[in-house]
């Protein structure tokens, strides 16, 4: 199969675009048993998939996936520019980690880097590190990820969390808590 054009490599998968198409490939890892690393990859592979369609159910802008195989997916390319740390990207992940929040679904990693605007719409993608989970810590932990890439605009994107995330109260408290931990083992130099 013509894969297309590689476009970016991650430490996971590969990254080609093929005219209106983008395939997210898992690369073989030489240094995992062959048997186990087929099977993680297939894993991986099939729940980033099936996280996609899962958001995309509940209305967020996500690429539609296309075709799913054993080590890759094919989706929509979206054409568009790459968000950057400003006040209205943080106000849109702080919208978009609430509402998946909402229907249990943990991103991962939703930073600007995982954001294409297309069209004024914010499009979420790479859902390589995403799981379902219902606890607040882990919740807690997504939105400290985001927050660590929008340090400047915390402020918004807090309240924006807040404001959309059933228990945004909650969860806040939460991150700061463990925000505090990162940062006092930072300063005695853990
Ligand atoms: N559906 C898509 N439409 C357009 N570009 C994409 C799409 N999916 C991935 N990309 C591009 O490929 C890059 C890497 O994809 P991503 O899923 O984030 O992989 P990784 O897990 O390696 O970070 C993105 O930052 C983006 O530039
Ligand atoms: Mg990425």
């Amino acid at each position: 199969m013509d894969l297309g054009k590689l476009i970016a490599k991650g430490s996971e998968a590969e990254i080609y675009s093929n005219e209106d198409k983008i395939i997210k490939f898992r690369n073989r890892k030489d240094y995992r048993i062959k048997e186990i690393d087929e099977a993680l990859r297939k894993e991986r592979n099939r729940r980033e998939a099936r996280m996609l369609k899962k958001a995309r159910e509940i209305g967020l802008p996500v690429p539609n996936v296309i075709k799913e195989e054993k080590d890759y997916f094919i989706m929509e390319k979206i054409d568009g520019k790459k968000a950057e740390s400003s006040i209205e990207t943080a106000k849109h992940i702080g919208e978009a980690l609430a509402k998946l929040h909402n229907n249990g679904i943990i991103h991962g990693d939703l930073t600007p880097y995982n954001m294409i605007i297309r069209k004024n719409k914010y499009h979420i993608i790479d859902f390589g590190l995403s799981f379902f989970s219902n606890r607040i810590e882990d919740r807690a932990d997504d939105l400290l990820t985001s927050y660590y890439s929008l340090r400047e605009h915390e402020k918004t994107l807090f309240s924006s969390y807040e404001k959309n995330s059933k228990d945004g109260k909650e969860v806040v408290k939460r991150m700061e808590k463990i925000k505090g931990r990162v940062r006092y083992a930072n300063d005695k130099g853990c």
